[in-house]
């Protein structure tokens, strides 16, 4: 005789109540559902393998077709596991987590893959929105607290004059940016600079950013199309070596709009530099959620040094986190948990006619004032 198909709980479900219907989360698979709560104590009750008989001699007064009927649906939902079938490789992978779960593993998975909306819409969701509730201040003060009046602050240096012209660029010029210039970027902003000694475990990498623990978890990825001898493709930045490994010869700009849905236009500057997570080097180290943190802090250390740097240059670098983490994560080669996609810089040639173009063609430039309060050189 067959034995009979056997049931048990996903690991990776959380349940709470949303705009006030009882939700089910398996934050592995993304897969979310509304049910009643009976389906919590069948979930309760598939806490090991047990066959349908079991919950059907538990539960005298439900008729089996109808147990039977639940528990497909708990399954096609990946709520429940099946004895007679493969589970998605996101389970297995999520078990990486480990001691990070449940609250990283549903916040890494429930906000990845968002829904993108076009530039005019969401222009328009906003008009709507500001009416009904105004733009929250962008500066805080304490009304009635001592003040304490600073110094303007004295300008000197490249660092500064990088800070202050630092800009996100959405249009660019034509040309090409030398291949010299951008390995510059890359190995001053992720490449290995020195390597420590760490007493009981091994060496830790040091690079021109900080990183809790030395763990530096960020890895940099290219895609670059306007690099002058370098060949279109998508790379891995080796920041031990400072070398790119590549990952697919000929992709180009074709791919930005799929891999940011909003910014199209950036197909029009050189490359791309994605940040990605590579969580174990921080679970390994800090075996609390906490932790998870540490990868999104990090990718702005990076990409920011990025952009200075592309500024120092007098390139027109750009940053965004826009991004369809799936679509990127495929061309990867990267699961999407034990390694994730996090945000983005690029690079492009300035565009002649102007000395900040912020708003990609065929937008309307905002206007810009300075601070008074704050002198600039
Ligand atoms: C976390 C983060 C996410 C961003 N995401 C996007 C994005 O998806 N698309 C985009 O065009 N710009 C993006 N930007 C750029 C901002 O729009 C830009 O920094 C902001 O308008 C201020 O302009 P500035 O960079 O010139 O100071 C992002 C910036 C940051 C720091």
């Amino acid at each position: 005789m067959p034995k009979p198909i056997r049931y048990r709980r996903s690991p990776h479900v959380v349940c709470y109540w949303k705009a006030g219907e009882f939700i089910f989360h398996n934050y592995a698979t993304n897969r979310r559902a509304g049910a009643a709560p009976i389906a919590c104590e069948v979930l309760d009750f598939f806490g090991d393998w047990k066959p349908l008989s079991e919950l059907s001699a538990a539960r005298p007064g439900v008729a089996r077709p109808a147990l039977k009927q639940l528990l497909d649906t708990l399954v096609a939902l990946t709520l429940l596991h099946r004895s007679d079938r493969e589970n998605a490789p996101a389970e297995q992978a999520m078990d990486m987590f480990g001691p990070w779960n449940p609250e990283a593993g549903l916040f890494h998975t429930a906000t990845k893959d968002v829904r993108f909306i076009d530039a005019e819409t969401s222009g328009r969701e906003l008009q709507a929105q500001a009416a009904a509730w105004p733009m929250p201040s962008p500066t805080k003060r304490y009304p009635g607290a001592p003040v304490v009046t600073l110094p303007q602050p004295a300008h000197h240096g490249p660092v500064d004059e990088a800070l202050l012209a630092r800009r996100t660029w959405r249009r660019f010029g034509k040309g090409t940016i030398p291949l010299a210039t951008f390995s510059t970027l890359l190995g001053l902003t992720a490449g290995v600079q020195q390597w420590v000694s760490v007493t009981d475990y091994g060496e830790v990498p040091l690079k021109t950013s900080p990183s809790g623990g030395a763990r530096h978890p960020v890895e940099v990825y290219v895609l670059a199309w306007g690099v002058e001898g370098l060949a279109r493709g998508l790379y891995h930045y080796a920041a031990d070596v400072h070398a790119l490994e590549v990952i697919q010869e000929g992709m180009g700009p074709e791919r930005i709009p799929e891999y940011f849905p909003q910014g199209g236009y950036f197909a029009e500057a050189s490359a791309v530099v994605l940040f990605s997570a590579v969580y174990e080097r921080d679970l390994w180290r800090y075996p609390y959620s906490r932790a998870y943190r540490a990868p999104l802090i990090e990718a702005g250390h990076l990409c920011q040094t990025f952009c200075l740097l592309a500024t120092t240059r007098g390139l027109a670098p750009f940053s965004l986190m826009g991004l369809a983490d799936s679509a990127i994560e495929r061309d990867l080669r990267v699961d999407g948990i034990h390694e994730s996609v996090l945000y983005a810089a690029g690079v492009g040639v300035l565009p002649e006619e102007a000395d900040w173009a912020p708003a990609p063609p065929g937008f309307r430039v905002p206007a810009v004032r300075p601070n008074r309060k704050l002198r600039r050189p």
